[in-house]
């Protein structure tokens, strides 16, 4: 009943935040066998390659990895290693969830999913320069595109998530008042998709900017919301600062035939090494994966010992401004999940 799953430690704090993160899955009993693979500055350093061939095979035959922040090289002309992943295993949807863990922030209730097309729209990178004026270079032309299947897809994606994790509502954010064609596709379809789960999922519709105002006055309105690439990035980002930022943001990115989880944030190299890393976002990330096996009940236990620890406990990493350490934030966290 093993699980074979790829395993990516990371860069900077990367390794000290996956040891607590494998301390907690331990504690858990999760069901992976990992094989660990190396990527970012590592990989470089290991195979000349921040994205080395034996890596992406691993994730291919597992379909499946857990990925520590990987420090991007700079210079080198390296493509990045996120949007080569995310075309190599097709990861159309990529998913953030948002709740509230750390009380006393602007908002106590937060809890809400973004889910954003993660290959199509308008980063499909079709740009270039043409002459303007004197100016061989001197405007900017970019184009996107999003293709109905996709748009279906998505939107799909979104309303099972919210049919298998008991969420009710499913808006649809847009902006085809604007770009009636690129924007209109994504709504026309999504409605379509909507339709089939009436009486079980209500839905909803937002343009995107009206969206951005009200998640910020009002998120509790909000429970799934289901964008194209672009808006679902900066909506996404937005949401995580909400309940107290990157750090605390787990995500997901998933195909049909691999997944990939993450903490959201990067591999903080001002603080590498210290051990004050909160791994707060790539626990969460892995209980994303223990929910996407199937293993929903590992993943509640996780998240009920994430709540006791820092809701109930109170115990705090110093970027929540606490004074607690990865060390003993773990050995708190592996208590609350036995
Ligand atoms: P960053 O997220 O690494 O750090 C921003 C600030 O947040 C820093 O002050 C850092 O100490 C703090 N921080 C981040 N995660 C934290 C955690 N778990 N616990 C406590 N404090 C935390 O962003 P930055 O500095 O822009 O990027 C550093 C490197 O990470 C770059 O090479 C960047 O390309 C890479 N990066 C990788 C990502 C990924 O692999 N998914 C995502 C974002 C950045
Ligand atoms: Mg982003």
């Amino acid at each position: 009943d093993r699980i074979p799953a790829t395993l990516i430690e990371g860069d900077g704090i990367g390794p000290e935040i996956m040891q607590a993160t494998l301390a907690v899955l331990d504690a858990l009993d999760a069901p992976f066998t990992w094989d660990r693979q190396a990527a970012g500055m590592a990989g470089v350093d290991a195979a000349g390659d921040p994205l080395p061939g034996a890596t992406i095979d691993s994730i291919a035959h597992t379909g499946l990895a857990l990925k520590g922040p990987l420090t991007t090289p700079v210079g080198g002309g390296f493509k990045s290693i996120n949007v080569t992943l995310r075309q190599r295993f097709g990861l159309y949807a990529n998913l953030r969830p948002t709740r509230t863990v750390v009380p006393g922030g602007r908002f106590d209730n937060v809890d809400l999913v973004v889910v954003r097309e993660n290959i199509e729209g308008l980063y499909a990178a079709m740009e270039h320069y043409l002459p303007c004026g004197d100016d061989p270079r001197g405007l900017a032309y970019g184009a996107g595109f999003n293709s109905r299947a996709e748009c279906r897809r998505i939107v799909r994606f979104a309303f099972e998530h919210a049919v298998a994790n008991g969420r009710k509502k499913v808006t649809l954010v847009h902006k085809a008042n604007i770009l009636k064609i690129l924007s209109g596709i994504f709504l026309e379809e999504g409605r379509k998709v909507a339709a089939e789960y009436e009486g079980r999922v209500a839905v909803d519709e937002r343009i995107v900017d009206a969206c951005a105002m009200q998640l910020v006055i009002a998120p509790q309105s909000y429970d799934v919301i289901v964008t194209t690439n672009l808006f679902g990035d900066i909506l996404s980002d937005l949401a995580a600062g909400l309940v107290g930022g990157l750090g605390m943001a787990p995500g997901a990115n998933i195909g049909e035939k691999a997944a990939i989880f993450e903490a959201v944030h990067g591999s903080a190299p001002d603080i590498a090494g210290q051990g004050i890393a909160n791994p707060l976002a790539l626990l969460m990330a892995a209980s994303l994966m223990l929910a996407h096996v199937g293993r929903q009940d590992l993943a509640t236990r996780l998240d009920s010992g994430i709540d006791k620890v820092i809701r109930k406990d109170g115990l705090r990493t110093r970027d929540l401004g606490g004074q607690v350490n990865t060390h003993e934030l773990t050995a708190a966290l592996v208590q609350a999940v036995s």
